[in-house]
């Protein structure tokens, strides 16, 4: 009996050994230890046996099953990692390839420009200020002296939600908001995104505007028109010529809008700019008499048009690689 266990290792412990797929040795685990396996059959003869040689062989074979179940899970093990190197050394992979490096962009000339924007007014003392792109018509409009069914509502191409909700049109709301949040005297500028039923060479239905508002003691008009130069003269690093047309905003009196003349010899209109209405500021509780002040809102893109010689404003929204790397 013993003997017969003996050969029945050996003999199992070859098959393990030789199996060389997974499947191989599956096939061996059945023969060996599955319900008819060779070591199974074993156990069950078990009970044939003199009771009293039962405890001796009984533990033997219970050994033999466990070695062949151990080499089994073993040889499994090293079977698995040859395949996983085996695939490895399959697979087209090239360590020493160069690796692929990846592509660095570069700012969009209209972020660039806004940046250029913000620090030029920074360093001229002015507070930057946020507001929502998603406006109220109080703000976009009513508190800028724009009441319901005035004309110069539907000057401003709308995309309404609904009645009360809109795209803000333009940043000017951001000064009834900055007013709200600090009382005066203020002096601040709100960049952001505004957004008009508006497409042409010079119209986009998504643009960028810089409000610009001052509000104090004795503001007058040179005061618009000093920083307004500075602050295109300093933005074009040269001396450029302006040109203040009279116009019309319900939230300026008097109003104006503003001219640059380009490098190829062309007015192109920048900004909208006054003092401040009076009824702006009584609006919002603040005593005219005292104070007043002026505001103004500049086209950011028709400034980046201008700075780097752009002639369709669409260029900027393509997203054309060619035209964006000019920009590095
Ligand atoms: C306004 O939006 C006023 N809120 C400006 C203002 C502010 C006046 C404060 C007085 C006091 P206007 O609609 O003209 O004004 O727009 C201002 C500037 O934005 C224009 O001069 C132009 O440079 C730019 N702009 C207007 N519409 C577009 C558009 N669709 N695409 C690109 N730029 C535009
Ligand atoms: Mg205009």
């Amino acid at each position: 009996m013993t003997d017969r266990l003996s050969d029945l290792s050996k003999r199992a412990l070859k098959d393990i050994r030789n199996s060389s797929t997974l499947e191989e040795l599956d096939s061996v685990r059945v023969q060996y230890l599955g319900k008819k396996g060779s070591v199974s059959i074993q156990l069950k003869k078990l009970s044939d046996l003199d009771p009293s040689d039962r405890p001796r062989i009984g533990k033997e074979v219970n050994k033999l099953k466990k070695l062949v179940d151990q080499e089994i899970t073993n040889k499994k093990n090293s079977l698995n990692d040859e395949k996983i190197k085996s695939n490895i050394e399959d697979s087209s992979l090239d360590v020493t390839m160069p690796g692929r490096t990846s592509i660095i962009g570069n700012p969009h000339p209209v972020s660039s420009t806004l940046n250029e924007i913000e620090k030029i007014f920074l360093n001229a003392g002015f507070l930057v200020e946020d507001g929502p792109e998603i406006e109220d018509e109080y703000h976009n409009f009513t508190a800028l002296n724009i009441p319901e069914n005035h004309p110069a509502r539907a000057m401003h191409d709308t995309f309404y939600f609904n009645t009360q909700y809109l795209l803000r049109t333009h940043t000017s709301p951001i000064q009834i908001r900055s007013m709200e949040k600090y009382g005066v005297p203020i002096r601040v500028i709100a960049p952001g995104k505004v957004y008009r039923r508006d497409s042409d060479i010079t119209h986009t239905p998504m643009f960028h505007q810089i409000e610009g508002l001052v509000i104090d003691k004795d503001i007058n008009f040179t005061h618009l028109k000093g920083i307004l130069h500075d602050f295109i003269n300093t933005f074009f690093e040269d001396d450029m010529k302006l040109r203040f047309r009279p116009s019309y905003f319900p939230f300026t009196e008097p109003s104006a809008e503003v001219d640059l003349l380009s490098k190829d010899n062309h007015w192109l209109e920048i900004l909208g700019c006054g003092m401040v209405h009076p009824k702006v500021l009584t609006n919002l509780g603040i005593d005219n008499e005292t104070f007043n002040g002026y505001a103004f809102g500049m086209g950011v893109e028709r400034l980046a048009m201008l700075k780097y010689g752009i002639n369709d404003i669409r260029l900027f929204y393509e997203n054309d690689l060619n035209f964006l790397n000019q920009f590095k």
